[in-house]
């Protein structure tokens, strides 16, 4: 009898030491020696290690040939094996190499320093500009505002472009998709918009573009002007897909510090479809099952996590306008990604081939693109001119290919007659140089005299309506 009592005694007593041990936030220092784990395998892009224990999301370290160290994160585990990705390249990789995992929480650096910089997605410079001084560390994650404290969208925004800011009015704090296959000019319109847009600062995330692309953008398309209050993340192609994911990761980071310092920014996103590509081949090489084309399911999980990063502050402390653009090949627009980009957004721009082949820049379908904030930035005599002008312009599209063979007869509808007759005003007012700014007053002023000049206008002869129609 006296045993069993002992025994009693004795768990009580542990018991009550270990509650006493956790509510201390004691670590018992074996924990850091059962870190280091041995790399087992190595299939493409997947490492497994065992004997790390890391949770799920937590960096570690894997040693290489000649004592250089790779660095990975945990995507996964089964049983004791853990399921390492790599963020950089694997060279020199052996058989039971040594895994060490590390803690890093606040691993993004930011402060005022990285203003003109360009660094990769960890954060090293890539301009050969020295060393940038971090003024504070953040996590790559992001932390989530409530949706109840979170300023609603009341203010517009000016992106010096006539044709949105006149049509598709952006409000401070939207996320918006810009919609195009590839050459049909996202860059170029996103380079204008870091150059003439009302935002305390820029942050460009260039991810998964050729290595060319991100020096072209850089060097011409942003330019000395933009580059000045911009931060740009580039991570190319080639760089494995845990970087290219870390690249967005990172450059929504900065976005949000800048952010919470109170300042206006806007976030330039190209393109989250490689985002997504990126994720999709991470879930494939752990064994998510590939659902809809091949993308599994983790791809629609991370989408809305990153787009609800951007937005406004809480309590009115800063803003990030987000503009995330969306590639659709062969204008596609049923895609998955577009699909989920279209669902967790609040508007977008689609940039069609058809406009940028007849050399119309921007080539903004102003009939398809919606921004859908519209109602709480806008008065009602400018949301009659914005739907006046669309319904010229789908009544003019619909009678397209009879206007361009010359067969449309005069008087057979009113609406395509005033649109015929405005037609030269209306490319002249959509179309816009890229040296060329126009701020939302300026637009809308544009916009009023194009419609409201009850003047008969010249009617336009055949000739001319040819001149803007697409080789075809
Ligand atoms: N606003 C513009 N004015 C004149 N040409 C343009 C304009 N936008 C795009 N282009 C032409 O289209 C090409 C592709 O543009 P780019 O912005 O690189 O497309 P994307 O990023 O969609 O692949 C450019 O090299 C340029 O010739
Ligand atoms: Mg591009």
């Amino acid at each position: 009898m006296t045993t069993v009592a002992a025994e009693h005694w004795e768990e009580a007593r542990n018991l009550r030491l270990a509650a006493r041990l956790a509510a201390s936030g004691a670590q018992p220092p074996s924990l850091g020696l059962a870190r280091e784990g041995v790399l087992r395998r190595a299939v493409g892009l997947t490492l497994e290690a065992s004997g790390c224990s890391a949770p799920l999301g937590s960096r570690c370290r894997v040693e290489t040939a000649g004592g250089h160290w790779v660095d990975a994160e945990v995507v996964g585990f089964s049983g004791d094996r853990t399921f390492l990705m790599p963020t950089a390249d694997l060279a020199g990789l052996l058989p039971n190499a040594r895994v060490v995992t590390t803690r890093r929480e606040g691993e993004v650096a930011v402060g005022e320093g990285l203003l003109g910089r360009v660094i990769d997605s960890d954060g090293v410079p890539l301009d050969g500009r020295g060393p940038i001084r971090p003024e504070s560390w953040v996590g790559l994650g992001g932390v989530a505002i409530n949706p109840l404290t979170r300023e609603p969208i009341t203010r517009s925004l000016d992106v010096g472009v006539r044709a949105i800011n006149a049509l598709l009015p952006i409000g401070r704090g939207q996320r918006i998709g810009l919609f195009a296959g590839s050459g049909v000019g996202k860059s170029t319109l996103l380079g204008m918009m870091t150059r003439y847009t009302a935002a305390d600062v820029i942050v460009v995330g260039l991810i998964g573009e050729r290595g060319r692309e991100v020096r072209d953008f850089v060097e011409s398309t942003l330019g000395e002007e933009g580059l000045r209050r911009s931060v740009v993340v580039a991570t190319p192609a080639d760089r494995p897909p845990l970087a290219r994911l870390h690249g967005a990761l990172r450059a929504t980071a900065i976005a949000e510090w800048y952010r919470d310092q109170g300042l206006h920014v806007l976030l330039l996103m190209d393109s989250l479809t490689r985002f997504a590509h990126a994720q999709r081949e991470i879930g494939l090489s752990v064994g998510e099952p590939p659902t809809t084309r091949g993308y599994p399911p983790s791809v629609f999980a991370k989408l809305p996590q990153l787009v609800e990063r951007a937005g406004n502050g809480a309590d009115g402390r800063g803003s990030i306008t987000a503009f995330y653009t969306v590639l659709t090949e062969g204008d596609d627009q049923q895609e998955p990604i577009a699909d989920a980009a279209r669902a967790i957004l609040d508007g977008h721009i689609v940039l069609t081939r058809r406009i940028a082949d007849a050399g119309q820049y921007p080539a903004i379908d102003v009939e398809v693109s919606v921004s859908r904030v519209m109602q709480e930035i806008t008065d009602a005599p400018w949301r009659e001119r914005i739907r006046k002008l669309k319904r010229l312009m789908a009544a003019y599209n619909a009678q397209r290919d009879l206007i361009a063979i010359g067969a449309y007869q005069r008087g057979s509808d009113p609406v395509v007659d005033e649109a015929l007759a405005r037609w030269p005003k209306i490319l002249e007012f959509l179309g816009q140089d890229v040296t060329e700014a126009s701020d939302v007053e300026a637009s809308r002023a544009a916009l009023a005299r194009l419609l409201d000049d009850t003047r008969e206008p010249a009617p336009a002869t055949h000739a001319t309506t040819h001149a803007q129609e697409p080789a075809r």
